[in-house]
């Protein structure tokens, strides 16, 4: 592995202005150029299409940071997540989008002939979660499936107009009118419902795949200059970026910590060679990671247990679901005996030991420590680039900093000459992932503050990581093990750590497609 630091040093303020001046599929801006505060009204049709699930939705905002959601959730079918073509996924979601204004809105389900005007039209955000980039705030380009999903058909087409396509069809009085990405739903859902001594930096998603959003100096997103058709954003302070980051090392996996296993289930996905960081956070390839290794001990003779190939999950490829990697994690060293049934059934396994169970948790638990630790890397390389965490102005500045109602969240230091200064000194966003991630192969070292110093620390404004997923709402360590690492990025500390909140924002995806929806005029 070449040392992260030489990358560091290499690339040190070319990666940042390389994403977000060109058209790849990381560092995508969004359009949504201004959060919410809370004050947002109206009821919007709103649908979820993440990795697993498809979730129809009827999203009220009452104007005061709270809503009301009707959901109807839907697994997708495997033979809809790869096809050769789109339509069979985009008429399942019309037939979806059907099924759910038939249950919820009787009056609605009139023909689409008597609906005169455009206003008739129930309006709904597009949340889709798959590489797409955006050209405006309803259109955008599938870039890449990922996730396990292959649909080639839609490489290079709008989401939004397949998904109306397939709506007309079907004659539903239905307008596509938004359109976003889980995380960008998670960062304006978070805004949304926030307090007010609370400045909303970035959502994230740890879930069946890994992102995150946050808002960016207008000044530094020269890819919007550079594209034409975007239109003139110029009046615009920031914009929302979704960073895409589960792709941000494809083209520099060697800061990437990799193991032989890494190596394999990447060469047998179906996309070999991208989404690498992706591949070693989510909850789609933990539980693989986790398959390959346990296999791995079987094959060598290493545990007690007996596994018949033909029965056992454990000989399909995706066959354990990360969901018994937290089940193992969260078992107590000194209860293994109690997991040893659910390690029989789950792996139709004879003859489990508890020496067996410990092996198997052990391994579960560096599984997920190592996600949550470069969860964490690059959650710290997202504050340290919005630069609303900074000690030498401290508290005082992010109550000036944060301006939202103005719709230019961030910190109003920092133009982009500042920027590249700030840049050249203390690395670029990657650049500090990059240190961040020698940091996070180690054990968490600082935890609290150095011994013997007197701590007079009473911030009365916080940063806020809003997040939604799986892996944060469901395994017990994942959030302390993400501030560990924050807390081990140089720049930021015990004491920056200490100002930033984790909040667990639930629906985020459809309640803040509903934001952008309520945005679009
Ligand atoms: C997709 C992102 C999405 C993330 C979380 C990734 O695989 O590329 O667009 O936000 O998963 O769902």
């Amino acid at each position: 592995m070449h040392d992260g630091r030489l990358l560091w040093q290499v690339s040190l303020t070319s990666w940042i202005d390389e994403y977000l001046e060109q058209n790849g599929g990381t560092q995508i801006p969004c359009f949504v150029t201004k959060l919410p505060n809370g004050s947002e009204k109206g009821t919007f049709l709103a649908v979820d299409l993440g990795g697993t699930n498809c979730r129809v939705n009827s999203v009220k905002l009452h104007g005061d940071s709270t809503y009301t959601i009707a959901q109807a959730k839907h697994v997708v079918p495997r033979n809809v997540m790869i096809n050769a073509s789109h339509e069979p996924l985009f008429n399942f979601i019309a037939e979806k989008i059907q099924d759910f204004l038939g249950a919820n809105f009787k009056a609605d389900t009139r023909e689409h002939n008597s609906f005169k005007e455009k206003n008739d039209y129930q309006k709904l955000a597009f949340t889709f979660s798959f590489a797409c980039t955006s050209i405006s705030l309803h259109e955008g380009v599938i870039l890449h499936w990922d996730k396990g999903w292959d649909i080639p058909s839609a490489i290079g087409r709008d989401p939004c107009k397949l998904l109306q396509e397939a709506i007309d069809r079907l004659k539903l009085p239905v307008r596509v009118v938004a359109l976003t990405n889980d995380s960008v739903g998670t960062l304006m859902a978070q805004a949304y419902t926030s307090q007010s001594n609370i400045s909303p930096l970035m959502g994230a998603i740890f879930g069946t795949g890994t992102n995150a959003a946050y808002f960016e100096r207008m000044e530094s997103i020269t890819k919007l200059h550079t594209t034409n058709g975007h239109g003139d954003y110029s009046r615009f302070a920031s914009m929302a970026i979704n960073t895409e980051w589960g792709a941000w090392f494809d083209n520099g996996v060697e800061i990437l910590p990799t193991t032989s296993y890494d190596e394999f289930l990447d060469a047998a996905s179906g996309d070999p060679g991208k989404h690498l960081f992706e591949k070693r956070v989510s909850a789609l390839y933990l539980g693989e990671l986790a398959r390959l290794v346990f296999v791995h001990m079987i094959q060598d003779g290493l545990l007690d247990m007996k596994v018949d190939q033909a029965t056992s999950p454990l000989f399909t490829q995706y066959g354990l679901g990360a969901a018994f990697l937290s089940q193992l994690a969260a078992a107590k060293n000194e209860h293994l005996k109690e997991i040893v049934p659910r390690i029989s059934s789950t792996l139709q396994a004879q003859n489990v030991s508890t020496n067996d169970a410990r092996a198997l948790r052990v391994i579960s638990m560096a599984i997920v420590r190592r996600a949550a630790r470069l969860a964490g890397a690059a959650i710290g390389a997202v504050i340290i680039q919005s630069g609303q965490l900074d000690f030498e102005n401290s508290v005082s500045r992010f109550s000036n900093g944060m301006y939202r109602d103005s719709g230019t969240i961030g910190s109003r230091r920092n133009p982009r000459s500042q920027l590249a200064k700030g840049l050249a000194a203390s690395g670029t966003m990657l650049g500090n992932l990059a240190a961040c991630f020698k940091e996070t192969i180690k054990q968490p070292t600082q935890s609290s503050p150095s011994r013997g110093t007197t701590v007079v620390w009473a911030p009365e404004y916080f940063v806020e990581i809003g997040i939604d997923g799986s892996l944060f709402e469901h395994y017990s360590t994942f959030e302390e093990d993400i501030r560990a690492a924050i807390r081990d990025v140089p720049q930021i500390g015990f004491q920056g750590e200490s100002l930033v909140k984790l909040r667990l924002i639930q629906d985020g995806s459809s309640v803040g497609g509903a934001l952008v929806a309520q945005s679009v005029r």
